[in-house]
Parts: C-alpha cells; sequence; structure tokens
C-alpha cells in the first residue's frame, strides 16, 4: 500500500478532517479492535461513510471491500500524510492562565509534538517551570533561530500577538498556532491556525431553539 497524491489540490476540509480520523483509529485500537470499516470508523467520528472514504481516496487506496482497514495500517499512512511521523519542536509564547494548561496538557505528545519552550515577558514568571518547561525571557526570543523550532504557539493578550507572530517568523518558525482573539498576519510560506472557543460559542445559540 503506497501513498499517491492522485490529485495536486487536496481540500482543506480534508486535511482539517484526517486528524479526526486520526484520532477516531487511536481510539479504537485502545479499544482492541484490529479492521474497522468506513461505517464503524463514522461512528467513532461522526463523519459520514461515503465522506470519509472520498478524503481516504485522494491518497490512495487503504481498505478491502467487505475487510475494512487495517487500524494499526491506517493511522500510520495518515500520520505519513500528515507529516505527523517525525517529532515537531514546539515553543508557546505567553505563560499565563492558557499558556501554562497547553504546557501541561500531556496529549500534543501522541502526534509527536514536543513543546521545548516557554517565553513570557513578566519578570515573576520568567526562571520558573511548568511540566519541567522553563519559562524564558521574552527579549531573548530571537536566539531561538539556532534550535531551529518548527512551530510557535501565541497566548499572548490581543493587543502584543501580531508583535508576537513577528518575532516568531523572525525566530525561524514554519508554522503558527494562535490563540489570541484576533487575525495575524505572517508570511504566506508560514500556516497560522487561530483557535478561538468564544467564537465557537458564539454560532451555537443559532442552532438552539428559541423558547
Ligand atoms: P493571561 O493574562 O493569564 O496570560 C497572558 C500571558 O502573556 C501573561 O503571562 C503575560 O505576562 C504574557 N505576555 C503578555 N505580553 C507578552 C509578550 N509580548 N511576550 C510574552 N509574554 C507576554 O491570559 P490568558 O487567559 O492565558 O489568555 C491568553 C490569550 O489567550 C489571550 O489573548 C486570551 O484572549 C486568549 N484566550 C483564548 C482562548 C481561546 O479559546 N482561543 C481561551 C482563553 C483565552
Amino acid at each position: 500500500m503506497s501513498v499517491k497524491f492522485k490529485y495536486r489540490r487536496i481540500p482543506d476540509e480534508t486535511i482539517r478532517r484526517l486528524p479526526v480520523y486520526l484520532r477516531g483509529l487511536l481510539f479504537s485500537s485502545q479499544m482492541g479492535y484490529k479492521k474497522i470499516s468506513s461505517r464503524g470508523l463514522a461512528e467513532f467520528v461522526g463523519v459520514n461513510p461515503c465522506q470519509i472514504r472520498k478524503d481516504l481516496s485522494y491518497f490512495g487506496d487503504f481498505g478491502k471491500r467487505g475487510v475494512g482497514y487495517d487500524i494499526e495500517k491506517l493511522a500510520r499512512e495518515i500520520r505519513k500524510i500528515l507529516k505527523l511521523d517525525v517529532v515537531r519542536s514546539a515553543v508557546l509564547v505567553g505563560a499565563g492562565n492558557l499558556g501554562s494548561a497547553v504546557l501541561a496538557y500531556p496529549g500534543f505528545k501522541i502526534y509527536n509534538f514536543n513543546i521545548v519552550a516557554a517565553f513570557d515577558s513578566d519578570p515573576k514568571k520568567i526562571g520558573k517551570k511548568i511540566k519541567d518547561i522553563p519559562i524564558e525571557d521574552v527579549c531573548n526570543i530571537t536566539k531561538l533561530k539556532r534550535r531551529k523550532i518548527d512551530l510557535g504557539i501565541i497566548a499572548v493578550p490581543r493587543a502584543n500577538a501580531q508583535k508576537t507572530a513577528d518575532e516568531l517568523v523572525k525566530a525561524g518558525v514554519k508554522a503558527i498556532l494562535n490563540f489570541s482573539p484576533c487575525y495575524i498576519t505572517a508570511p504566506k510560506r508560514i500556516k497560522v491556525v487561530t483557535i478561538d472557543i468564544a467564537m465557537d460559542l458564539a454560532r451555537l445559540p443559532y442552532y438552539m431553539p428559541t423558547s
């Protein structure tokens, strides 16, 4: 089974769903399953089976009709497609309430992310550690370039988010995960993903019944 990219342009929505499939496969493997059908995976992840088959078909033929997917193999292939098969180093800027929770979360390791450093501007936080990760002075962020960091995570107040992004770009990161509630810009080669729980909450009432 080889990973073949049948089409050059893979829809972003497909890429967005692949980690969801991977998570479903990891859970089903933990439950002791070895094989899973697209219908079975659909129940784990809440995406319809046709969509799963279509998404996977961009990359090759992974399953056998009537037998389903080999869970371990498919998980390995999805990791390869998403380039999660290599360890990525990350740094976090802003070790406040949210940043501390991110630093303490053990769940990023499953996807090969390793947060190796954190930066803050508050002298009271600099020099302390969260889960063995030292908090460094943000003034030294430019020195990061030598450490060849893959990803930057922004958890500073909104007013400082763009400046932080610019510093991370200068420090050589190749992608940014932004938790600050604002749009930030970066050169085209740098992928920026912004996560905002408030934005997701803000669209929920629209779907709620009016009493
Ligand atoms: P916080 O005030 O507890 O932490 C912010 C930290 O950033 C502080 O430690 C502060 O010293 C540090 N900081 C400020 N300017 C800095 C700079 N230029 N360089 C380095 N460190 C700097 O705030 P909290 O609650 O942790 O929120 C952090 C950010 O995440 C805010 O922008 C907030 O709006 C956002 N947020 C986003 C959520 C989401 O769903 N995406 C949920 C909660 C917060």
